[in-house]
């Protein structure tokens, strides 16, 4: 890499092999955006050509209207790689987390049998076009069949995270109506084998799932229900390794995917099945600058939108090599991932900040065991990455060699949309880039005017958007149009996200503006973990917010109003286990205070902000003219003290 001031630029050799090297696409793209998406999506294979390329109905919009599409085509039978050349090339390397466990390799060819099996079971079973299918599945190859295997007959898969409690898978089931979970016995983590069907058990009690697959992974002791369970190797042995993708229409829903809502209740994000395609295989191509040879490691896990797009979709689509890691990165030793990098010559790497902090934390030491050399490429997302974790992994794993890509992007817009591109670059520590080419940002001031650089706004996404875009809150219009077309009316999508851009044109995210705490990179919202906590039946009432963290960014702190007589360090274990239980172990409070009373607004609102600025000790509480309860300010210091 080549430096020039506080910018970095990819050197010679690397812009040479690159698939896009020159800046001028940023202008071809600008002209015409709609035309430029226009060409894009004639990169990929259709049944039938679209009608419309874009249409607009604010706050509703479509992509390639009229077209017929099935992402599994894409990734198969018409992958534009060719299928001849990709049939026999690895798509999935599977590394379990046992180190006495043993890989398992697919390439195309193999992977596309399984799908057509289990696709064909699925049938079987009476899913049909557009019902909804649970996947409550942890990182074993059989999450990603599972997800083909939906598309490949137009079922919508909703993918739920395995760590998240039954609790939270049930909310999920509810809201979907699915009639088909796919779950495990169990899987390992830490070392310890978790039993997922246990918690699948209890997570189906009230909805309406008539059919639980269970895959085989841990060889647990599991309870199988007479006449609702089945497991996954009996249904598929006897089916057909041919079937024949079911066309869909561009604006049919390809998936799901929850995530995180104000009030307790998560948000379905709708993807739809031709513009999620178009921009899945587009921005991995370009972004990874994915080649024949790469092998591509993201560690995300497959329950997140990164998972869906970058450790599934984007890969196959490009007819790339990737790697699925069951365990954690740290396991049985801090440097696992340094060793699953070793072991396959991982090429391209992505990650969260949160791990970047936490390898940085292990030291050096655990790096130098192993060979990093085959890394090309470097890339982060989640949570903004600050400079000391940018230089560290810039340096030490990537050995200044590698550009490092801070990619930007949500849940809701299906793919990466603000990043330096690695053939072109800039890459400036904190800053995550330029727009994605095609797609217009704009940073806008409280009366929606364009801030200058420098100047903090709100990060707006301006028509024609992105084709992976969500398409709606599933079943929730109006939350659609409260959360993202209300700030600066229908024509333009608020990210919820601060920034600011630089003289270039670089964005930097500043952080969210909403009431999202980032815990270790998962989105998770104050209020979910409130209605969490409020669930304890001696709790009458609590506030939860973020407090900064060496590791993992950020932290939930809660303050409870507790009316029982339990000691206090009772009272506080069992507020953990109460987040537990409904939401999981992503997001566990780091500390819970028993207070008197919370600081209120004369209309009963909790005035958070407060309790931020109390909790690092800041002696300007803002304004605190609308404080109805003064009196609290001081007690509440007093608890913090102690
Ligand atoms: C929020 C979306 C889609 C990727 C996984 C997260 C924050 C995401 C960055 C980045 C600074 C980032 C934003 C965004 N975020 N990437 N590179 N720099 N902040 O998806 O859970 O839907 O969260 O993550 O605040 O709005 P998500």
């Amino acid at each position: 890499m080549i430096k020039k001031g506080n910018l970095y630029f990819p050197g010679k050799e690397f812009k040479k092999k690159a698939l896009v090297k020159s800046a001028a696409i940023y202008k071809e793209a600008a002209k015409n955006p709609i035309r430029f998406w226009e060409k894009l999506a004639k990169g990929l294979f259709w049944y039938k050509k679209w009608k419309k390329v874009f249409s607009h109905q604010p706050p509703y919009f479509h992509w390639f209207s009229g077209g017929k599409i099935n992402i599994t085509a894409d990734i198969f039978e018409e992958n534009r790689a060719g299928w001849e050349n990709v049939k026999n090339r690895v798509a999935l390397i599977w590394e379990p987390e046992p180190l006495e466990g043993r890989e398992r390799v697919f390439t195309y060819y193999q992977l596309l049998r399984e799908v057509n099996r289990f696709a064909n079971a699925l049938l079987k079973l009476g899913v049909k076009k557009g019902d909804r299918v649970g996947i409550y599945l942890p990182m074993i190859p059989e999450v990603i069949v599972s997800m083909l295997a939906c598309a490949r007959i137009g079922a919508v898969h909703s993918v739920v995270f395995s760590a998240f409690s039954p609790n939270a898978l049930r909310i999920r089931l509810q809201d979907t109506e699915a009639k088909v979970l796919i779950t495990a016995d169990g899987y390992y983590r830490r070392g310890k084998v978790i039993n997922l069907k246990k918690q699948a058990d209890e997570g189906v009690k009230g909805t309406k799932v008539r059919k639980m697959v269970v895959v085989k992974r841990a060889a647990n002791k599991v309870e199988m229900k007479k006449g609702r369970d089945l497991w996954w190797s009996d249904i598929i042995e006897k089916e057909s390794e041919k079937m024949q993708p079911r066309i869909m229409d561009a604006e049919d829903v390809l998936f799901i995917l929850y995530t995180s809502g104000s009030t307790g209740k998560p948000k379905g994000t709708v993807h739809a099945c031709g513009g999620y395609t178009v921009q899945a295989y587009w921005t991995t191509r370009w972004i990874f600058d994915l080649k024949p040879d790469d092998i591509f490691w993201s560690t995300a896990d497959i329950g997140w939108i990164t998972g869906h797009t970058y450790s599934c979709y984007g890969p196959l689509l490009n007819g790339a090599s990737f790697i699925m890691f069951e365990g954690a990165p740290d396991w049985p030793s801090p440097d696992r991932w340094a060793q699953v990098i070793e072991k396959y010559g991982v090429t391209t790497f992505y990650t969260a900040p949160t791990a970047v902090r936490m390898f940085e934390k292990y030291g050096k030491k655990y790096l130098k065991k192993h060979k990093l050399d085959t890394l090309q490429i470097l890339a982060s997302v989640g949570e903004p990455i600050d400079a000391a974790a940018w230089h560290w992994y810039f340096k030490n794993v990537g050995k200044e060699r590698c550009p490092l890509l801070d990619t930007w992007w949500q849940t809701e817009t299906g793919g990466i949309l603000i990043t330096s591109l690695p053939g072109i670059g800039p890459f400036k520590p904190t800053f995550t880039g330029l727009p994605f080419p095609g797609t217009r940002f704009d940073i806008l001031d409280e009366k929606g005017k364009s801030c200058p650089p420098g100047k903090q706004g709100s990060l707006v996404l301006l028509p024609p958007f992105a084709p992976g875009l969500l398409r709606g809150v599933y079943k929730n219009p109006e939350k659609y149009k409260k959360t993202y077309w209300s700030q600066y009316g229908e024509r333009i999508y608020f990210t919820s996200d601060s920034a600011y851009k630089d003289r270039r044109g670089l964005i930097r995210i500043v952080g969210r503006m909403d009431d999202v705490i980032k815990v270790a990179g998962h989105r998770i919202t104050t209020g979910e973990l409130e209605s969490a906590v409020n669930t304890h039946p001696e709790i009458t009432e609590s506030a939860v917010v973020g407090k900064k963290d060496e590791i993992k960014g950020e932290v939930p702190v809660v303050f409870v109003v507790y009316k029982g007589n339990k000691a206090s360090e009772v009272v506080k274990k069992e507020v953990v286990l109460q987040v537990r239980k409904q939401i999981g172990p992503i997001a566990l409070p780091k500390e819970v205070y028993l207070v008197e009373d919370l600081p209120k607004t004369r209309s009963g609102k909790i005035m958070r902000r407060i309790l931020k600025k109390l909790l690092t000790g800041e002696k300007d509480l803002g304004d605190t003219s609308t404080l109805a309860n003064p009196e609290t300010i001081k007690k509440i210091k007093a608890v913090i003290k102690r």
